[in-house]
Parts: structure tokens; sequence; C-alpha cells
């Protein structure tokens, strides 16, 4: 589950959001977020069973529910993340046995829940004694955030923080922070010796000596900014489009016109050298996505770079407009 010294920097770093430093026992060191997902969802979930979603949802999970054999369904939300009345309908129709969420700039729609929207949807997990598998890759990443859900309830709550976002995606750690030493030894022990999941020692290295002598904090510092000159560029860019993002994000959501085909869209712009996402791999099996598209502004390799793809983008939604 990493080093001691691993696992002590990985609680230093989870407390930036936690508010308190968890005790080490707790804490896991995982080759990324999606690795823990692996463990995770296998022994809390399990075949069979009902795991609760977003509506639109981290598109890993929903390959790993094919390949575990447990049974994703969507929690409808609104501008703040998954409707606290949804999830309490879903937990007396269904009986999930965890929920999987990101109450901080959502993935795909980067949706952030209040503090209120937090306690509520807490509640209804306390009530119907629902796991939550909180991931809060994002939110390391906004100016101004509020606590994660493994604030309001650690003693069910798998709390992750991965690096990928706010320091190097390629580092390929995450931070899992167990309701207790005892729940992250049942869930991750006994796998490691016959899977790959446990941390790379000397990704997990790096990233120790970066939390402890403080290069990660400037990383994230800097992350922020160019994050912030980003925005200021796409923003005003996107004028007459419907569309959602917020401090710190990384990408914007696009809802499309009654009538616009995302698909259609998203294949003008690739054909014209710009890589884009719909929300087709976002929705639930036989679920219908939503006509949006999703514009990733972390990956331009210069500002120039940036605006010309998002000059590319606009050109073809008013050419795709002009053709209906
Ligand atoms: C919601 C979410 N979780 C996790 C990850 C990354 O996972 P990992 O820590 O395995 O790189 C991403 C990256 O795209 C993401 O969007």
């Amino acid at each position: 589950m990493g080093t001691e010294a691993d696992r002590e920097a990985g609680a230093v770093f989870t407390a930036r959001r936690l508010g308190v430093v968890p005790e080490t026992g707790r804490v896991v060191v995982t080759n990324g977020t999606q690795s823990a997902f692996n463990m995770l969802l296998g022994g809390l979930v399990g075949q069979g069973n009902v795991l609760a979603v977003e509506s639109l949802t981290y598109p890993p999970i929903l390959v790993l529910a094919e390949r575990l054999g447990f049974v994703p369904r969507g929690v409808t939300m609104d501008g703040e993340g998954i409707l606290p009345d949804a999830l309490e309908a879903l937990c007396r129709r269904e009986r999930p046995k965890a929920l999987y969420l990101l109450s901080t700039l959502q993935n795909p729609t980067t949706a952030t829940m209040s503090l209120d929207r937090r306690k509520a949807v807490v509640e209804v997990a306390r009530r119907y004694d629902l796991q939550i598998i909180e991931d809060d890759i994002y939110s390391l990443l906004p100016a101004q955030t509020q606590p994660p859900l493994a604030a309001l309830a650690p003693e069910r709550t798998w709390y992750i923080l991965g690096v990928a976002k706010s320091i190097a995606a390629g580092m390929k750690i995450a931070y899992l922070v167990a309701p207790s030493p005892a729940d992250a030894e049942r869930q991750f022990w006994p796998g490691v010796r016959a899977t790959f999941w446990m941390a790379a020692p000397i990704s997990a290295a790096v990233s120790t000596r970066l939390i402890v002598r403080g290069g990660a904090l400037r990383i994230i510092e800097a992350v922020r900014e160019e994050m912030r000159l980003r925005h200021e560029i796409v923003r005003p860019m996107l004028g007459g489009l419907d569309f959602v993002t917020a401090d710190g994000a990384l990408h914007v959501w696009v809802r499309l016109q009654q009538g616009s085909s995302a698909h259609r869209l998203a294949a003008l712009i690739r054909e014209r050298g710009v890589n884009i996402g719909t929300a087709e791999p976002y929705a639930l099996p036989r679920e219908q996505a939503p006509e949006a598209i999703r514009i990733g502004i972390g990956h331009a390799q210069s500002h120039q770079e940036l605006e010309t793809a998002m000059i590319t983008i606009a050109c073809s939604h008013a050419d795709q407009l002009k053709a209906y």
C-alpha cells in the first residue's frame, strides 16, 4: 500500500482537501485513480450489485462495470451535480452498494456541489448505508472550493486524490483515504501479490519528494495560473454558445441546439484537425446521450494552438448551423 514515507506524503497531500491529516494506516498509494477503481469496485460493489453514478459518468467506470459485472445506475443531475431526491429514489428501488461521484468539477459537466448539496447527499448515504467513492481529482485547481464529502462523512467515504490533473498525468499516482485502516487493508492488501495495482515505487517516490519539498504546490500554482490564462482566451470565443465551465476547469461543456448532432459536429471538427469529445462515452448503457461536446483546454501545447483550435470549433459549429 506504499512505503511508510509515501503514505505519510499522501496523508499530507490529501489533508489539503480533508482539512485534517488522516491516519497513515488509512492511506493507500495507488497506481492512479483508475487502478484504485479496479481494486475498490470489485470489493465494494461486486458482481450483480448496483453502483450509483452521475447520469453522465467518467467512462472507465462503465468499462469496469462490464468487466467486473456490476450494474451502473444513473442519478439525475442539475447544475450542482446529483440530486439527493433522485439518489434516495434509487436507493429505495435498487439498494446500490456504493455511489461514485465527483463533487468538484464533475466530468464532463464541470458541475460543483454547494455545501448544502454535499450535506444532503451525505444524509441520504447515511440513511441507506451507502459507501461513497469520491474522485476529487480536479479539486486542487479552483481557487475556492467546498470540503469533500469525505470530510463530512469520513466513516463511509473512499476518498481518491489523483495527481494527474493538478501535477502530472504521467506519474500515475493517486492517494486513496479509506474510512479506516482495517477497511484499507481489507480492500487492498489481498490483491497486492497477485495484481499490478501497487504503485510503481519510483513514481511514488517522485511524488513524495514533490510533496515533501514543496514542488507539488509550485506546480499546482502554475497549473492554476495557466488555466486562468486559458479561460481568458477561451471564454470570449464561445459567445453565443450554450456552454458551462468553471474556475480551474480543464474543459468546457457545450450543449448544442435542439436538432443539432454532436456526433456530426465532432466528426467535422476532427476532420479539420482538432480532437474533441461528445457526451456519448459518458452515457450509461441504453441511455440517450445529450447533444453536447466536450472541449479539453489543457492539451494544447501553446496559447496560439488553443486559439486556433477554438476558431476551428466555432467555425465548424457555425457551418453546421448553416447546413440545417
Ligand atoms: C474523473 C477522472 N478521474 C480520474 C482520472 C485520471 O485517473 P488516473 O489517476 O488513473 O490518471 C481522470 C482523467 O481523465 C478523470 O477525468
